[in-house]
């Protein structure tokens, strides 16, 4: 295939031969063109080779049931070195533990963890919950917004600074390095400049190892530990000397920012826009709020934040009877699984109350599913709790406008008009 004839315009998805289609093109994303492709593949090839793109060689796994075997055999599909479809040979490299295998990674994921356990989520609460009221007060009524602006950015940009004691009035600097951190060309057909991405993450750096600093110098009482994804670090074994080792701390920060930032904030956007989609759901809401939790599966299953994760296979293998070799980049389309009519019947409808919308794959499975799923369904279900007592219609009136990337599926504009409960 000759890429860079192909660059110039998006295939059609089903006159193209699928050699000629290229999957890891960021446009199928930001244009909500990725359906009708990936359905094909499903329907021809699930399982399928490329063996041009920009991103080198790749296999692309998008049924549901072979995207779960891939993500539970971490022994034959390595995370290492890293989950995007790009590699990092430009670029800053970034180690973190999403992008390690046992015993490294699960020493670290267990050292951070505990800041989202159950008893510390109950804790965080009613914070949460005063902090959505605030922002869904100071909305404009009867006028168009940007929702993605002043409600799914600004709450995750809250809830990050919370989660690392990070001086609030800085939040949106939490925003920045997110997307500065997974959006260039090369790591995801992005369009962040990675001279701008590298000027961003030394800052990001910087700023932290100050924090860190500072953190130790405040000191706890004996045995105490403060509740911040920092001091939690600082208190573990594994990760206090991570100063030390400045690449992995910054990869950790950059995986906790980006984990608790784009994904939760394209859930916002992307769910108001599907129940806008589909308005018989939104009276079936205010017909029934107890719906509200499995709403959010749902919502989370139709939008799925981030469309894939990479893995490297370890040894020779068949997948859906095709020869994986060892080396080889294995590429699972979870926005594909999660589009499967073989597991969600009418599978790009959002259902409110569908049966089985808690086992959808936008969490991932195995040794590295989310960490932070809890805490994502946590906020999404107050800030829908909350907007069901103020509002009684919240209707999309421009937008919403997709972002470029073939990772991060997401929004960066949605006009929204606002009527008041009467
Ligand atoms: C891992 C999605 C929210 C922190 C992951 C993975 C996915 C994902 C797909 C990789 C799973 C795999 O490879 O099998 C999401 C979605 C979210 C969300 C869709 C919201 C709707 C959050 C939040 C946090 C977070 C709020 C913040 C605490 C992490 C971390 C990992 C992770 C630390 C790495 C886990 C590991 O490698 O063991 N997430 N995430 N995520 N997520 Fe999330």
């Amino acid at each position: 295939m000759n890429i860079a004839i192909k660059k110039q315009l998006v295939p059609d998805p089903y006159t193209e031969t699928l050699e000629n289609i290229d999957f890891s093109d960021g446009r199928l994303f930001e244009t909500d063109a990725w359906k009708s492709y990936f359905k094909r593949l499903r329907d021809e090839d699930p399982v399928h080779y490329q063996a041009d793109s920009p991103f080198g060689p790749f296999w692309s796994v998008t049924s549901y049931d072979d995207i779960l075997y891939v993500d539970k055999h971490h022994e034959i599909f390595s995370s290492e070195p890293g989950i995007l479809i790009g590699d990092f040979e430009d670029e800053i490299p970034l180690e973190m533990f999403i992008g390690m295998d046992p015993p490294r990674h699960d020493q670290q994921r267990v050292a951070v963890q505990s800041v989202v356990a159950p008893k510390n989520l109950a804790a965080m609460e009613s914070l949460i919950r005063s902090r959505v009221c605030t922002i869904l007060d100071d909305l404009p009524l009867n006028e168009e917004f940007d929702w993605v602006d002043r409600v799914s950015i600004e709450l995750t940009s809250q809830m990050l600074a919370t989660l690392f004691n990070f001086p609030f009035e800085d939040r949106r600097k939490l925003t920045y390095w997110s997307d500065l951190a997974t959006g260039t060309p090369a790591l995801t057909d992005g369009d962040v400049d990675p001279a701008e991405r590298a000027a961003g993450l030394a800052d990001c750096l910087t700023t932290f190892q100050k924090l860190w600093m500072e953190r130790l110098e405040e000191g706890k009482p004996d045995g105490e530990v403060g509740l911040d994804l920092i001091s939690l670090m600082q208190a573990n074994d594994e990760t206090k000397d991570m100063m030390d080792r400045p690449m992995e701390l910054l990869g950790n920060l950059v995986l906790l920012i980006v984990g608790g930032n784009d994904t939760t904030r394209n859930s916002l956007t992307g769910g108001l826009f599907a129940l806008n989609k589909f308005p018989k759901e939104f009276e079936k809401l205010k017909a029934n709020p107890a719906v509200i939790p499995n709403m959010i599966s749902e919502i989370i299953r139709w939008q799925t934040p981030l469309a894939h994760m990479r893995r490297i296979a370890n040894h020779d293998v068949n997948l859906g009877g095709k020869s994986i070799k060892a080396g080889d980049k294995v590429v699972m389309w979870y926005a594909s699984g999660n589009r499967d009519e073989s597991h969600f019947p009418n599978a790009d409808d959002l259902i409110i109350d569908r049966k089985n919308a808690r086992s959808h794959l936008s969490f991932g499975y195995g040794i590295h599913r989310c960490m932070g799923n809890r805490l994502a369904e946590m906020q999404l279900r107050i800030v829908w709790e909350e907007i069901l007592n103020r509002f009684s219609s919240v209707e999309v009136v421009s937008g919403p406008t997709g972002i470029k990337s073939n990772f991060a599926k997401g929004y960066s504009y949605m006009g929204v008009r606002l009527t008041p409960v009467s």
